[in-house]
């Protein structure tokens, strides 16, 4: 069978060019299209002849006929990505009958059952993308989810694959004295000049997205782990010498994770060594890799002297997460990767699951909600939108999204809430049980759900399927008996998909009464139709209904609540997210209404007063712990606020405007700053000297900063002194950190002076000069755009590094001021920066298409600019696959 007449294989054979040799679009992928591959690949072995800038690469692969595939052709399709066959031998002798089919090497065999070497050679040092085998600070590191594999050798590059892997590695001892690859190292020894070897074997058969080997100059904080069976299980978190002493918290983080997968789902691990490597060069958080994580640095390496709390829980979380896909991931893969919110999302709430039990239920959860609405919602309402199963794609690495991820944890999580933990413990043992070493479905997750917890799931199944945000209109009435509240939903039109059907929606809810206190019973109802009505049982006279509790269900609620109830909610809700939420309505209306100059003088007034009055309760309220307090505190982000400006609109008229929204913002931080100065110098007396490791010192330091950042917009110079203080009398990254985010956006002396104090004490330590970069960028200085330029030319700024490119304008782009500024110079910096990062590395330059892509909903001046710059983009030549497909989505919409 020729190529031609192939099956189409869910990888997408490249189009072939017209005669002319006209560039044609990458390719689409299609959900719809899958078939199994028609080979199996039972067992791999490889051999890796170890050199920074010539690696040489021998993969031996026992193919064998799919009994489960249909194709009867005899081609052999491996995938590839810049490589070139050195040699290829068959059954042990040279072998001819193969060709390149663009990247893919296609081999025609004669049998059923073959024996494949294939022989490449790569070149680990000019490898920026960082995807395959890639050099990072002298050491070697792979990287191979999700196609990076195939940068290394000729491979079915796909997760459903499954193969065991034998490794070979040798190199030069002196550069590379430690070899690590997953699974166990069963042997090694000395080889001819100066060079050593080790053979590495796992027993578990994965995809090659697992695949890991890290050759370096690394040492070792080593610890052990004994299994709930009594295993005993060696961990060793592997960093350069001179981070050993950040990687306790790391080690611990993983004990912990390991210890509760066993007790809250069932999981132990299953190798007899864990390790994690540290690498300072990585497009991503961390990679899970079977029995080989890499890291990057970021998320590894803490110490109260660089590291803020919140990169202590970052840290703790990612271990986590990467230690739990072990099972959900690794022990079960995804079939294709249209399935990867199958092990993302149920990774992403297993990781909030445990952080939740870690640091406290309800603060955890606020994050999480806050991080969903600030990344998700965003793209759920804009051109990139996709459901978190998508149809199609043209480059994977798009895809690794907010949905897929976040809201892919949301409905995962909705499950849990309607079945009730220990049920849902059912559904997932079944899951885990049913398809152990399979590359598995969604819809086998939902499956497993359905019949382990006898949930019935079918039309819940439209949030794989269907993607935007569904909106919720509530309306009650006094009836005879209790409160009638209807409920009206609605799913967006988003991309591709018009008339959408009714979604499955589980809702906490609770009546209380605003006369008398009483709060009432909480339950669980749950929406199927367009319209429906429903009554709740009343607690008293005048009731207010708590919606959403503990945010449920990933949607946004629309209701005409009197201020009085939210006011009544931000302060009496015994569902504490209901508190915040409440307390998060009434800025967002006021706010909006503000923004859109929809309020007189008395309107304004009234609302910041409600505002102060609330805030008052938040900081008095002695209930409250002070981790609790400081998430109270937090508005609304602007880029929430631009979301519901644009999208409380249904006519789609009314526009975000940055400029107005960052105004009334300031205006309220100020106004509550002036309202209770006295409350907050107070508070900020009793939490200021709370040492670094009192139990509620966590607490206490995010109230210090909370209180500062309310003070620079209502009394810069007490504020500029305040922060200052803090930050001379600081012992830890958190309160330096946040002293300094409030002196950025100051225009003080003391700004420049603590700013080269931060820098000259750092220099040298990435991590931390990554936050001086941010703190600059993310600053609300009206010059930051100058600011940016400047940094741009520091020594230290290279566009080589991902988290230093990141740290300077991702940050930068997630300023409003800077990004949104009017006569769009911060869209044309963004365009430039991925026009000038593709060539170099165009998964991470992707990333920054988005924040350009939200050109429709905001006022038509700025999305005009906005639209310009995309279409600058979308006519440079040789744009990468990642960039050509999000800026042309975004320009499509
Ligand atoms: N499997 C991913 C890493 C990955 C992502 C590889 C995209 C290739 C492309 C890993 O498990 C992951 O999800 N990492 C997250 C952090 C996590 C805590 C959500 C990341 O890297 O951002
Ligand atoms: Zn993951």
């Amino acid at each position: 069978m020729d190529i031609a007449t192939t099956p189409t294989n869910p990888e997408g054979n490249p189009e072939l060019a017209d005669a002319a040799h006209m560039p044609t679009d990458p390719p689409v992928i299609r959900r719809e299209d899958y078939a199994p591959f028609p080979w199996l690949v039972p067992e791999t072995a490889l051999d890796f002849k170890l050199g920074a800038d010539k690696t040489v690469v021998t993969s031996r692969l026992m193919v064998r006929r799919n009994p489960a595939c249909e194709y009867a052709g005899t081609e052999l399709r491996l995938n590839g990505d810049g490589l070139s066959a050195a040699s290829v031998s068959v059954d042990g002798a040279p072998f001819s009958d193969h060709a390149m089919d663009g990247p893919d090497l296609v081999i025609t065999l004669p049998g059923s059952s073959h024996e494949v070497e294939i022989v490449t050679e790569i070149n680990p040092s000019a490898n920026t993308q960082l995807m395959g085998l890639y050099a990072s600070n002298g050491m070697l590191c792979t990287q191979c989810e999700a196609e990076g594999f195939r940068r290394i050798t000729f491979f079915p590059d796909r997760p459903d694959v499954l193969s065991t892997y034998r490794v070979r590695m040798s190199g030069p001892r002196s550069d590379f004295p430690i070899l690590l690859c997953n699974g166990n190292q069963e042997a090694s020894g000395e080889g001819e000049d100066g060079t050593h070897w080790a053979e590495w074997h796992d027993p578990w058969p994965k995809p090659s997205y697992l695949f890991a080997l890290v050759a370096g100059d690394l040492v070792a904080n080593s610890a052990t782990f004994t299994t709930m069976n009594g295993r005993e299980v060696e961990l060793n978190v592997w960093v350069r010498e001179e981070d050993l002493a950040r990687t306790d918290h790391a080690m611990e983080s993983l004990k912990k994770s390991m210890k509760w997968d066993e007790d809250t789902f069932g999981r132990e691990y299953d190798l007899d060594l864990y390790n994690i490597v540290a690498v300072s060069d990585f497009n991503m958080g961390a990679m899970e890799n079977k029995g080989l994580n890499v890291f990057n640095t970021k998320y590894v390496l803490a110490d109260p002297d660089t590291a803020t709390d919140a990169d202590f829980d970052a840290v703790e979380g990612v271990i986590a997460h990467e230690y739990f896909h072990n099972w959900s991931g690794n022990r079960i893969t995804c079939r294709d990767w249209f399935q990867l919110s199958l092990k993302e999302g149920f990774t992403v709430l297993r990781d909030q699951l445990f952080s939740q039990d870690m640091q406290g239920e309800a603060v955890k959860r606020i994050e999480d909600v806050r991080i969903l609405r600030a990344a998700q919602f965003p793209e759920d309402a804009g051109p990139l939108a996709h459901p978190i199963r998508p149809d199609s794609y043209r480059e994977i690495s798009n895809f690794y999204t907010a949905t897929v991820y976040n809201k892919g944890a949301e409905v995962i999580r909705m499950m849990r809430s309607m079945a009730g933990p220990d049920a849902f413990r059912e559904g997932t043992d079944l899951y885990f049980d049913r398809h152990d070493g399979e590359a598995a479905t969604c819809e086998d997750f939902v499956t497993a759900i359905e019949d382990g917890t006898g949930l019935e799931l079918a039309q819940f199944r439209r949030w794989y399927r269907q993607a935007g945000t569904p909106r919720v209109q509530v309306s009650q009435t006094l009836g005879s008996d209790g409160l009638d509240v209807t409920f009206k939903q609605t799913v967006p039109d988003t991309p591709g998909q018009t008339d959408k059907g009714a979604m499955h929606i589980p809702l906490r809810v609770a009546v209380h009464c605003r006369e008398t206190g009483a709060l009432g019973n909480e339950q669980l109802i749950e929406l199927r139709h367009d319209e429906q009505t429903i009554t709740l049982p009343l607690a008293g006279p005048v009731p207010v209904l708590s919606i959403n509790r503990g945010f449920t269900a990933p949607v946004v609620i629309e209701r005409d609540l009197e201020t009085e109830d939210l006011v009544f909610l931000a302060a009496k809700d015994d569902d504490p997210f209901a508190r915040y939420e409440a307390l998060q309505d009434l800025a967002v209306r006021h706010l909006v209404a503000a923004a859109s100059f929809e309020l007189d003088e008395a309107g304004r007034a009234a609302g910041k007063l409600a505002l102060r009055d609330a805030f008052r309760s938040i900081i008095t309220d002695d209930s409250l712990d002070h981790s609790m307090r400081g998430e109270l505190m937090m508005l609304p982000s602007e880029t929430y606020l631009f979301e519901a400006m644009a999208g409380t609109d249904s006519a789609g008229i009314r526009k975000a405007d940055p400029g107005q929204i960052h105004k009334e913002r300031e205006q309220l931080k100020a106004a509550i700053g002036v309202g209770l100065k006295r409350e907050l110098e107070s508070l900020y007396a009793q939490v200021a000297d709370i040492a670094y490791d009192d139990p509620i010192g966590r607490g206490a330091r995010k109230v210090k900063t909370q209180i500062a950042a309310l003070f620079a917009a209502s009394d810069p110079e007490r504020a500029a002194i305040m922060a200052s203080r803090q930050y001379d009398a600081a012992d830890n990254m958190t309160d330096r950190q946040g002293a300094l985010m409030v002196l950025c956006g100051l225009q003080s002396p003391s700004r420049e002076e603590r700013l080269q104090a931060f820098y000259d004490r750092y220099k040298g330590n990435a991590l931390v000069i990554d936050k001086w970069f941010t703190l600059q960028a993310l600053s609300l200085h009206p010059d930051v755009i100058d600011q940016v330029r400047a940094l741009a030319q520091h020594p230290d700024f290279t566009m080589k590094n991902p988290n230093r490119v990141r740290s300077l304008y991702m940050a930068f782009a997630g300023n409003p001021q800077g990004f949104h500024a009017k006569d769009g110079s911060g869209y044309k910096m963004i365009a430039d920066v991925i026009l000038a990062l593709d060539p170099i590395n165009p998964q991470t330059a992707a990333r920054f298409v988005s924040p350009l892509g939200r050109w429709r909903r905001i006022e038509s001046v700025r999305a005009g600019l906005m639209k310009a710059e995309l279409e600058r983009i979308a006519g440079a030549d040789g744009l990468s696959r990642d960039t050509f497909e999000q800026v042309s989505r975004s320009l499509d919409g």
